[in-house]
């Protein structure tokens, strides 16, 4: 089982790393944990389950981190608990720490103790103070570390560094796992996750109760398995578009919340660095509904032919499930006229120019009933938007859930 489920995951790994190529031409990794690790035998497990979890790509678009690695022995122990991959996975995270800490930054901690973020904790699936770890100097130069949910027992020690490549990332080698039953916790059923639940309870409740009641909602969850980045308009944005949104057809409203989300994963690095038209679930033959996306600074914005909305905050960025929450509510041209504009609109993306949308109804008027999206039978809009990735992205998507990757928890 053990086997087949590496496998599987090797076969994961590239096929995502092929979409992702695909899709995100210009990311640049700082460093590859995986080469670095390479050079020693002694760490190879450690090594092997970054990339079977999936957190190598993690790790590597990552900066300013710390990667405290154990030797296989320790990893022997680790197996031994015969843990899911998801747990596994959150195992390793809880070694990833969120800051920089080499041997000689290790030894010249202010007051001699300081409390790390972890990976673990970043992805939100760390309950409470779990997901942080407590590195303490002692006593003839050791450096202890304890996860801060193991009431100050230290549990492991710096053994030493394997490499520094100051401030992106600092490996370290530490001498044994760091326990914590938290994230040894079996991973929730994918079955468990509950999408709205997750936007809710994160800032976007209006926007999650709105796709509660819609057909909408099934579109979003036949693509969490194979990859879906939401683009949740915040609850004072949501609040204010309300009447506007009760003014759309029933097919008008599956449409503009299907045009909240994109059938692939997105990290926000990724969306940083690939602007251009994305097509999102509401996309469908010549229904375009797509956005452009764009950089702006170090922040994000998603522009349609209406508004341009702000990306404000990451609530959730676990692969293969990213949710943004934006200052605004995406209107598509599909549905919306724009403003007769005395003031210049934002100049949309060169590409969004080179083709003025074809209309296949004018006026757009939101009422019109046969500019129906939902004119398409249920359940197709999602497959075509997942396009070529089709097939692969749902093996894909399945093997991911079986390795129980995704273990978000509220
Ligand atoms: C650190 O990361 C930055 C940004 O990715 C990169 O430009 C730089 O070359 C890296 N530094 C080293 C020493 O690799
Ligand atoms: C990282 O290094 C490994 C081993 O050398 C290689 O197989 C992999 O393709 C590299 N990953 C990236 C993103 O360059
Ligand atoms: C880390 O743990 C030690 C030992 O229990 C404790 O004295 C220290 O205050 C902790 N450090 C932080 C930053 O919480
Ligand atoms: C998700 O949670 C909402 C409440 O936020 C609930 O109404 C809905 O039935 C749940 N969905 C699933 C699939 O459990
Ligand atoms: C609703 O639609 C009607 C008719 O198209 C329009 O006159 C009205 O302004 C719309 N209301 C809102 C809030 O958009």
């Amino acid at each position: 089982m053990q086997l087949r489920l590496s496998a599987a995951a090797a076969a994961a790994v590239v096929v995502i790393s092929s979409l992702s190529l695909f899709l995100l031409p210009s990311t640049v990794d700082a460093h590859n944990i995986t080469r670095i690790l390479a050079k020693y035998p002694e760490l190879s497990t450690f090594n092997h389950y970054l990339t079977v979890t999936q957190l190598a790509p993690e790790i590597n678009r990552r900066e300013t981190i710390t990667v405290c690695a154990v030797d296989n022995g320790g990893m022997g122990d680790l197996l031994s608990k015969r843990l899911t991959i998801g747990a596994i996975r959150n195992v390793l995270e809880l070694h990833v720490l969120l800051d920089y800490f080499d041997a000689k930054k290790l030894h010249q901690i202010t007051d001699g103790t300081a409390l790390a973020a972890t990976m673990f904790q970043a992805t939100g699936s760390a309950p409470g103070s779990s997901g942080f770890v407590n590195i303490t100097e002692l006593k003839g130069g050791k450096v202890g570390f304890s996860p801060e949910e193991n009431g100050g027992v230290i549990s492991a020690y710096f053994v030493k560094s394997i490499e520094a490549i100051p401030y992106n990332i600092s490996v370290i080698q530490i001498s044994t796992i760091l326990p914590s039953p938290e994230a040894e916790a079996p991973a929730p059923e994918p079955s468990q996750m509950n999408l709205t639940a997750l936007m809710s309870a994160r800032g976007c409740k209006v926007f999650a109760e709105a796709l509660l009641a819609n057909p909408a909602e099934q579109t979003y969850e036949s693509n969490l398995e194979s990859g879906l980045t939401v683009f949740c308009p915040g609850d004072d944005a949501m609040k204010s578009f309300i009447p506007k949104f009760k003014n759309l057809t029933a097919a008008g409203k599956q449409s503009l919340l299907e045009y909240h989300a994109t059938p692939i994963y997105q990290t926000l690095a990724g969306l940083r660095s690939n602007n251009g038209l994305t097509n999102t679930l509401a996309t469908d033959g010549d229904k375009k509904y797509d956005f452009t996306v764009q950089n702006d600074g170090t922040g994000v914005t998603i522009k349609t032919k209406i508004v341009t909305a702000k990306i404000v905050k990451t609530l959730v960025d676990v692969n293969p499930l990213a949710i943004y929450q934006l200052d605004k509510v995406l209107m598509p041209p599909e549905l919306f006229k724009a403003a007769a504009s005395p003031t210049p609109a934002p100049a949309p993306a060169p590409e969004a120019n080179a083709k003025p949308p074809k209309k296949h109804k004018s006026p757009p008027a939101p009422d019109a009933p046969s500019d129906s999206p939902a004119d398409a039978p249920d359940g197709d809009v999602a497959d075509q938007t997942a396009n070529g990735a089709g097939a692969a992205a749902r093996f894909t998507g399945a093997v991911i859930l079986s390795l129980g990757f995704v273990f978000l928890q509220l």
